[in-house]
Parts: structure tokens; C-alpha cells; sequence
């Protein structure tokens, strides 16, 4: 697909994978719509690429209808959408506390929550996304549209914690092959990438030796990846037109130990 001129919605595109995959579009030519929930660093990447921010929250239908409104009345229909809104945390299945032994399972409404913003967010802006790609004529190439999803190496393998993280991811990559089959027909491609452990903001709030232990953990490169490298990956998934219903391990060869 040749990107430039084209529009691209980047969800979670206010920070981290998200806004550097912003910036790799916007550096080819594309128009790009951010969608996420903080406003002022959105705006501010926004403003740095000549984009549009939107304030959107992917766990609301209204907001995220409201955000494709917005996008496409100002940049047109999009045909790249990138899904990177996310997050995750770490709560054990049950676990006994150390302070006064109590016993306690894993609350059902967190688990809930994230399965609704990183599985149903991301499909709810894939599905929203794919119908807004169905009203545009194909391009030259047949293709009408590409998108690219973020699931986790804990997909594959999750850590002790990150249960409901692993299941949303898990989710994310069992949703591509069967979305890239149903968009098929209709020249939009869809693909999924597994980032291992990366540079961005949520990370880099920890202490460095903390940052450098996780980076020596890799094989190689004996390092966190970059921000800019999972753009890379994404926008070879936009580009490349034989890309399609693939989930791809993006991550210096590691493989996540129980903790
Ligand atoms: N950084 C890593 O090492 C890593 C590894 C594997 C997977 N991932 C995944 O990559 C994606 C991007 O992560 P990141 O590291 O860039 O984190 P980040 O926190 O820097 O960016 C995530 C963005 O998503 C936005 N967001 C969260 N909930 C939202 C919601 N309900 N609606 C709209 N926006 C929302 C946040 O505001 C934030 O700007 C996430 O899905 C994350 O799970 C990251």
C-alpha cells in the first residue's frame, strides 16, 4: 500500500509504540488522527505531526463512534487504523497475604476492565474501522484498507500477575487470522504484532537497575526495543501487501520466565 496522503486513526497514540508509530506515519506522508484518553500529550504529538487528536476512550461506544466522526470529517476515511491502547497490571489468581494471611481471589470487575480495553477496545475500533474502510472504493492496489493490532509476548507466555493481561493479549492475536478472513474479501488486511519488552514511558517510570536487569534479559540485542522499531514492523505490515492475518513476535529472541 503507498501511504502517502492516505488517513490513519493510531489508538493509544499519545504515548510510547503508539506515538512513535504516529510519527513514522505522519514522516510518510500520512494524515494521522490519534485517539487516546490524555489529552495533553496527544495533543501535543498531534501538533508535532501536523495531526488530529481526539479525545477517545476505546471502552465507550459513543467515544469511539464520536472519534471516527471527528477523524474523518477533518482528514477523510481512514485506511490504516493502529490499535496500541492498552494496559495492564499484576494481580495473582488467589493468593494468601503475607501480612495476615488472608485469603483473596482476583477481583472479577479488574479482570473485567482490561479484558474491555485492550480485547473489546481494540475490536470495537477494528470493527468500526473496518465499516468506514467498506464506504471507500479500493485503491489501485484492491486494497481498501490495512490494520495493525498490539497484542504481548504474554500471550504467549504471562507472567505470574498478568493473567487478565495475557487472556486480553491472547485475545487480540486469536481475533487476527479470523478478522483478516472476514475483511478479506473486501481488500483490507489486518495483522498483529507481540512486542517482548520495550522503551516506553510505563516502563522508564522504573528504577534503572530495574530497566537494565529487564534489558540484559534479552538474548539479543542485550537491550529494552525501541519505540521506533515496533513503528517499524507496523508500517511494513501497512506497506507490504502480502502482510495479512499474521501475528509477529517482535522481541530480541526472548521468552518471558514465570517472573
Ligand atoms: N512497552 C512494552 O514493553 C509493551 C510490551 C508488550 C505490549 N505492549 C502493548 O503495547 C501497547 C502500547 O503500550 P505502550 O508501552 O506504548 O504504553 P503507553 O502507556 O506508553 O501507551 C498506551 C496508551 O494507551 C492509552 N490508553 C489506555 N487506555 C485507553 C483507553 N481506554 N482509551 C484510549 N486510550 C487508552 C494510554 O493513555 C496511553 O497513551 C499496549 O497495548 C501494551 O499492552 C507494550
Amino acid at each position: 500500500m503507498d501511504v502517502k496522503g492516505l488517513t490513519a486513526v493510531v489508538t493509544g497514540g499519545a504515548s510510547g509504540l503508539g506515538a512513535a508509530t504516529a510519527r513514522a506515519l505522519a514522516a510518510r506522508g500520512v494524515k494521522v488522527a490519534i485517539f487516546d484518553l490524555q489529552q495533553e500529550l496527544g495533543q501535543a504529538v498531534a501538533a508535532e505531526i501536523g495531526g488530529l487528536f481526539c479525545a477517545v476512550d476505546v471502552t465507550s461506544d459513543a467515544s469511539v463512534d464520536a472519534g471516527f466522526a471527528q477523524a474523518r470529517a477533518a482528514l477523510g476515511q481512514e485506511r490504516i487504523l493502529v490499535n496500541c491502547a492498552g494496559t495492564g497490571n499484576a494481580i495473582k489468581t488467589a493468593s494468601r497475604s503475607r501480612e495476615d494471611g488472608t485469603i483473596r481471589h482476583y477481583p472479577l470487575d479488574v479482570f473485567d476492565r482490561i479484558i474491555q480495553i485492550n480485547l473489546v477496545g481494540t475490536f470495537r475500533c477494528i470493527a468500526k474501522s473496518a465499516a468506514g474502510m467498506l464506504t471507500a472504493d479500493p485503491l489501485e492496489s484492491g486494497e481498501r484498507g490495512a490494520i495493525v493490532n498490539t497484542a504481548s509476548v504474554a500471550a504467549e507466555d504471562g507472567q505470574i500477575g498478568q493473567v487478565a493481561y495475557s487472556a486480553s493479549k491472547a485475545g487480540v492475536v486469536g481475533l487476527t487470522l479470523p478478522v483478516a478472513r472476514d475483511l478479506a474479501g473486501d481488500g483490507i488486511r489486518v495483522n498483529t504484532i507481540l512486542p517482548g519488552i520495550f522503551e516506553t514511558p510505563l516502563l522508564m517510570g522504573q528504577p534503572t537497575h530495574v530497566v537494565d536487569a529487564l534489558g540484559a534479559s534479552v538474548p539479543f540485542p542485550k537491550r529494552l526495543g525501541r519505540p521506533e522499531e515496533y513503528a517499524r514492523l507496523a508500517i511494513e505490515m501497512i506497506e507490504n501487501p502480502y502482510f495479512n492475518g499474521e501475528d509477529v513476535r517482535l522481541d530480541g529472541a526472548i521468552r518471558m520466565a514465570p517472573r
